[in-house]
């Protein structure tokens, strides 16, 4: 990992009042999910004379912005996510923290905002980590989720990409997504009156609209005892995409791994891309096609569909036991998750804290001098 940036130095303001390191250890015992955050954030400003500009490691704190700031009115935002993890002798560790740099570049474009010059990127993350470093907790399953973001900041009403910009990037310690852990199996709920994202949308962007359009749908998920809920397509409606906040994968009794192609309308998951790639490499057929529900409802039946799980930054894999939809319920498997989920996981996870061969060179060491 390159530290300062080439292109644009990052000036280093220390928080003069970081929280105590008791408080610290403390909070991260048992953090969840997005709620603790670190003393530091980096910060760096766009405008259309300046172009990226002022880039700064700062003390964490609320932005200052116009009740006009566009991203405020008409939600020109994107945002990334990734995880820094401790490895057995002390380097911290991002992974493919570069794929997470390119599909927030090709976020921007479709959010027509400026682009920022992916070596800022990984150097604000760089610094952000290097300052922060005893926040990265150390428990299993644990980890620092780091969330890069930029917004719309100009004051201007009129329907128009901004001239305006903040990129940040925010540090989380957390531990497991789901509330139950990530190895225990979730239920999903499959939501046919809500949509996720059509063709020629923002379906494979990394913005913030497409989480904002999937919480009614999520409300149903929660009111019908699920943890996630299922998004199918627009057109059809039959064939299946992604979950609210993750992508899916299929595993069925014939070795091969089945997930939606990314079609436009579906997220590129940097862990789904990981798994295909694991996946093959365990001697696995791997198929990027489309699936339908109820060919899901009768592979399930069958025996055909052995496991499903869910994939993403924030859920690693965790398995899924149960879909449940208007009328009825489909269990997968046994309900439990299953062994290729569980092995998938676990190859993951080793490669992530530098415990197992990295052939592909998906993991990078934060410079700390
Ligand atoms: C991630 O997995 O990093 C995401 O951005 C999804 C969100 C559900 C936390």
């Amino acid at each position: 990992m390159t530290g300062s940036s080439t292109v644009l130095p990052f000036k280093i303001e220390k928080n003069p009042n970081p929280l105590s390191a008791e408080k610290r250890a403390d909070l991260l015992k048992n953090p969840g999910f997005g709620r603790v955050f670190t003393d530091h954030m980096a910060v760096v400003q766009w405008s259309a004379g300046k172009g990226w500009h002022d880039a700064v490691i700062t003390a964490r704190k609320p932005f200052e912005i116009d009740p006009a700031s566009a991203v405020l009115h008409y939600g020109q935002e994107i945002f990334e996510g990734l995880k820094a993890y401790r490895a057995h002798d002390g380097r911290i560790l991002l992974f493919r923290p570069e794929a997470n740099a390119e599909r927030f570049h090709n976020s921007a474009i479709r959010l027509a905002m400026p682009p920022l010059d992916k070596d800022v990127f990984l150097a604000a993350i760089n610094e952000l980590v290097k300052i922060d470093r005893n926040w990265i907790p150390e428990t299993p399953d644990s980890s620092l989720y780091l969330r890069p973001f930029m917004f719309a900041n100009e004051a201007f009403l009129g329907v128009h990409p901004a001239n305006e910009y903040i990129f940040s990037v925010i540090a989380s310690p957390v531990g497991s997504y789901f509330k139950s852990g990530s190895t225990k199996p979730v239920s999903v709920w499959l939501d046919t009156e809500f949509s996720r994202a059509g063709p020629g949308g923002t379906g494979e962007a990394k913005c913030g609209g497409n989480y904002a359009s999937s919480l009614l749908a999520q409300i149903n998920a929660e009111k019908n005892g699920c943890d996630q809920v299922l998004f199918l397509d627009v057109v059809e409606r039959k064939w299946i995409e992604e979950l609210g906040g993750m992508n899916v994968c299929f595993v069925m009794d014939d070795n091969r791994l089945v997930t939606p192609k990314l079609d436009g309308t579906i997220l590129h998951g940097v862990t789904r891309k990981s798994i295909l790639q694991l996946a093959k490499d365990n001697g696995m057929k791997v198929e990027e096609r489309s699936y339908s529900f109820d060919d899901l409802k009768k592979d399930a039946k069958s025996g055909h569909l052995k496991e499903v799980f869910a994939c993403g930054t924030a859920a690693v894999i965790t398995p899924i036991g149960v879909f449940k939809y208007e009328g009825g319920e489909t269990v997968i498997g046994n309900g439990n998750g299953g062994e290729i989920t569980q092995n998938l996981r676990e190859q993951l996870i080793h490669i992530q804290k530098g415990e197992a061969k990295d052939p592909y060179g998906w993991v990078k060491t934060v410079k700390i001098d």
